[in-house]
């Protein structure tokens, strides 16, 4: 397969670098603006470089893209990579509104391509074996989900901090949880609550947000980026359920406490970026589908759009 990586930047040099790792996968094409970063991937991984997406459509030159793009790209690539024929691995978040999703779902169905979301939890090995222990009824009834995402450094694209980009907490960690929390439980959210805050003059970059489960269990959420000094990443849930309570933390690490006992689980060393890329190659190449679909795409777009109208308005919304 012929993969074209449009956005060289953070996400799009890692995929790139795992591309390299995937039986019959090459990369054949690299687009970015900033000429020395598609110049440094295909330097190591062979292809031609192009200054934009478009050109590299235009060139033929792929069957297949992951687009690591500033958020007010999304909608467009998609559609402009459909209407070429060719498939599409998106990261997250879809898109910005819920109209551009659904725009990208009936160029993907015009077309009849591939088109997958790149939400990375679904792919690490901790949150694979929580679901399924949630799912074999391990800690009986999910009661209550508490979410938290925090990391700090000043040091990032000045795109994320941007509100006409497509920037702040809500649009670059809010879908991870509107998608990771409903796949963990297997329930969907029915109504959202949202405060945010942020430096003056930025787009958000923390957010308090409650939920309620279609069932009536609850979820907390809490995101912050810090933007004045160094923290690592941290992400921590936990599932309080009627017969149990299980744990995933940053690192790989996962713990489940009930009545049978504790056990903990690590998968440290967890390569989720290869299992998602190779995913999207068999759903390219054969007859897997391709999941997260843009559909579970479009949910998450619709929770964090209820979510910036709660920090709005100051109500909560009921999600249909
Ligand atoms: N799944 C995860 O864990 C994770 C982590 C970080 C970022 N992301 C997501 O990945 C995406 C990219 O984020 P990033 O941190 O790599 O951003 P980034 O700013 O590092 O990279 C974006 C790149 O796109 C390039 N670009 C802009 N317009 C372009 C165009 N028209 N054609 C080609 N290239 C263009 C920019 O020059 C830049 O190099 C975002 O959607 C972000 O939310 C996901």
């Amino acid at each position: 397969m012929r993969l074209g990586i449009v956005g060289a930047g953070i996400m799009g040099a890692k995929v790139a670098a795992t591309a390299e790792r995937l039986p019959g996968v090459r990369v054949t094409a690299v687009a970015d603006p900033v000429a020395e970063r598609a110049a440094a991937l295909t330097d190591r991984s062979g292809g031609i470089p192009f200054a934009g997406f478009q050109e590299l459509l235009d060139s033929g030159a792929v069957d297949a893209v992951y687009l690591g793009l500033p958020h007010d790209g999304h909608a467009d690539a998609c559609v402009e990579a459909a209407a070429s024929g060719v498939h599409v691995l998106i990261d997250k978040p879809l898109c910005n509104t819920v109209a551009e999703a659904d725009r990208i779902i009936a160029a993907r169905d015009a077309a009849g391509i591939v088109l997958m979301v790149g939400f990375s939890y679904r792919f690490r090995a901790e949150w694979l074996a929580a679901r399924g222990l949630v799912a074999d009824g391990v800690i009986g009834e999910p009661l209550s989900v508490t979410d938290v995402i925090v990391e700090a450094t000043p040091d990032t694209p000045p795109w994320y901090w941007d509100t006409g980009r497509g920037g702040g907490i809500l649009q670059l960690q809010s879908h991870h949880c509107f998608d990771r929390l409903p796949w963990l439980v297997g329930m969907p959210l029915a109504e959202l609550t949202c405060r945010t805050t942020g430096l003056a003059g930025e787009a958000e970059s923390a957010a308090a947000i409650t939920g309620t489960f279609a069932p009536g269990a609850v979820a907390g959420i809490s995101l912050s980026f810090g933007r004045t000094h160094v923290a690592g990443p941290r992400s921590l849930t936990v599932v309080q359920g009627s017969a149990g309570q299980l744990r995933i933390e940053q690192g790989g690490a996962l713990a489940v406490s009930s009545n049978a006992g504790e056990r903990a689980e690590s998968y440290a060393d967890d390569d989720w970026l290869h299992r998602q890329l190779s995913a999207f190659v068999a759903a390219c190449t054969g007859p897997e589908p391709a999941v997260p679909a843009a559909e579970d795409g479009r949910l998450a777009v619709v929770c964090a759009a209820a979510a910036a109208e709660s920090a709005r308005t100051g109500q909560p919304v009921r999600l249909s």
